[in-house]
């Protein structure tokens, strides 16, 4: 960053590095691996970029700092605000309402003021680190008040804003005691991203009716047909655009023969079974690991399938521990996974493996080169980057993946077995669907899913939002506004 601030600013929740507390108390930055910033850093490099975001640990207070070549700036949080805005309001009120309700949103006075107070704190750090005219980009439900509070400091700035979660019915979203408030919060963005069209769409229809803004009324399409709303004398545009992940890199490093070998290894390890079924998560209880594990349960209490013949391995990242309701569902799974080993393992072979913790990049990918059917179950879920990676892993077109219908990434993989989590024989039809698939029909179907996620990948989600947004300063046709 120059004296006179960065011309592309990337504000997240987190910042693409964690500060980390080896044992002997000493702390270090660790990068963390995810999609978005593999996606951004190319971006972010070449336009003199800056990354405002927290780093991952409460009360450190660590001034702006380079990085290989990129601007970190860390945003401070309090013990009191990793509470009340990070567990409390983020992820204990809009996460659960954002997710269909899955389990009942908490409405805390005290919450949504540390997320006011916070979203603040973010709009400032940005309005420091941002250039004259420069491109701002704000990531997620953690964040949905920055885009307004920066337009207010900084006028002159560009400001994209892309939700990475679903974003939910109208008559959910109603719930919500401070429902003007993040509409009007969004709207001050230039560019409002979604997922799906439907997001995009019930953006709309409240812009109208929580902040009585006209709006354009034509149906918005994937990374086209973008929805426009009218805020005074600002266009501010709203459209769908499905993220994805680094396509290219996962099929590559599927292909190595040192994965392949750890593969085949894999499946020696688990006894050769004929089937290996896989799940890949945050231990979150949106994921539908429980409906997977009923699912499974069913199949086998119904000699459908035999122990003997089919493994099922469940990897599971621990995440946001402190938080209620994900407690609870850990213990769920945990006592379904164990009433399944009781009923059906014997000594030296378990039905289920289930493994708390994340394991390394690749490790995961041998993991799905191994796996002969991928199970992703969520109940609700923005996009679903485990089944787009899996996807990319079967250069041999082996494999099967089973899809619930509730996850962006149904709309993209239209040759999964697709199932509805709420309907357990539905789900567990699709598993066996998976289980005996014919292998001709089963390599057509990964042929055309592979398609879809080589040529949709995380950088042209990446260009095609900032191609949008770049032309957002343009005077477009006037569009019919009601
Ligand atoms: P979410 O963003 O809700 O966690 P996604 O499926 O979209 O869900 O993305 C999850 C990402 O985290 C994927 O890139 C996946 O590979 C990675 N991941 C999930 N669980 C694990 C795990 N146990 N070990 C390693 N990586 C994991
Ligand atoms: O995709 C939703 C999301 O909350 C991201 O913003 C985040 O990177 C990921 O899930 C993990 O969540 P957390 O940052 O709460 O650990």
């Amino acid at each position: 960053m120059t004296a006179e601030g960065s011309d592309f600013v990337v504000v997240a929740n987190r910042l693409p590095v964690d500060l980390d507390t080896a044992p002997d108390g000493s702390r270090r930055w660790k990068r963390s691996p995810g999609g978005l910033v593999t996606a951004l850093e190319p971006i972010l490099r070449s336009n003199n970029g800056a990354w405002v975001g927290w780093p991952g640990v409460p009360d450190v207070e660590v001034e702006p700092f380079e990085d290989d070549g990129l601007e970190l700036v860390p945003v401070p949080l309090s013990e009191r605000e990793v509470a009340d805005y990070y567990e409390g309001f983020s992820n204990a009120t809009l996460w659960p309402l954002y997710h269909d309700v899955i389990v009942r949103p908490v409405y805390d006075r005290t919450w949504w003021e540390a997320y006011v107070e916070v979203n603040r704190r973010f709009a400032e750090a940005t309005s420091t680190a941002a250039a004259q005219n420069a491109t701002v980009w704000i990531q997620d439900y953690q964040l949905q008040l920055v885009p307004k509070m920066l337009r207010m400091l900084r006028p002159d700035l560009t400001i994209g804003f892309f939700l990475h979660i679903p974003f939910p019915p109208v008559e959910l979203f109603m719930q919500m005691p401070w429902r003007t408030e993040i509409v009007e919060g969004l709207l001050g963005a230039d560019l409002i991203g979604f997922h799906l069209p439907g997001g995009a769409q019930n953006f709309l229809y409240l812009s109208r009716r929580l902040a009585g803004q006209p709006t354009s009324r034509g149906n918005i399409g994937v990374r086209s047909k973008l929805g426009v709303v009218q805020v005074g004398f600002r266009t501010v545009r709203v459209g769908a655009f499905p993220i994805s992940i680094d396509s290219g890199e996962m099929d590559e490093k599927s292909k190595r023969k040192s994965i392949r070998d750890r593969a085949r290894e894999i499946r020696t390890e688990l006894g050769d079974p004929k089937v290996i079924m896989l799940g890949v998560d945050r231990l979150d209880y949106t994921k539908g690991i429980d409906v997977r594990l009923g699912a499974f349960h069913e199949l086998l209490l119904s000699e459908k399938v035999d122990p003997e013949d089919v493994v099922m391995i469940q990897v599971a990242t621990p995440s946001r521990e402190r938080v209620e309701s994900y407690r609870h569902m850990r213990g769920e799974i945990e006592s379904k996974v164990g009433r399944i080993n009781g009923e059906f393992g014997r000594v030296g072979h378990p039905v289920v493996h289930y493994l708390h913790r994340p394991i390394p990049r690749e490790e995961l990918i041998a993991y799905y080169v191994a796996a002969d059917v991928m199970l992703v179950t969520p109940i609700r879920d923005g996009m679903n980057l485990v089944a787009k990676e899996y996807v990319a892993c079967r250069s041999d077109l082996g494999g099967a993946l089973v899809l619930s219908e509730f996850t962006g990434a149904a709309a993209e993989l239209r040759q999964a077995y697709q199932c509805n989590p709420h309907d357990l024989d539905n789900v567990a039809d699709a598993m066996m669907a998976a289980i005996e698939q014919d292998a001709e029909d089963g390599r057509r179907h990964m042929r055309a899913m592979r398609r879809q996620v080589l040529a949709h990948d995380v950088d042209r989600w990446a260009r095609s939002f900032l191609a949008a947004l770049d032309r957002t300063g343009e005077d477009t046709a006037p569009t019919q506004l009601v």
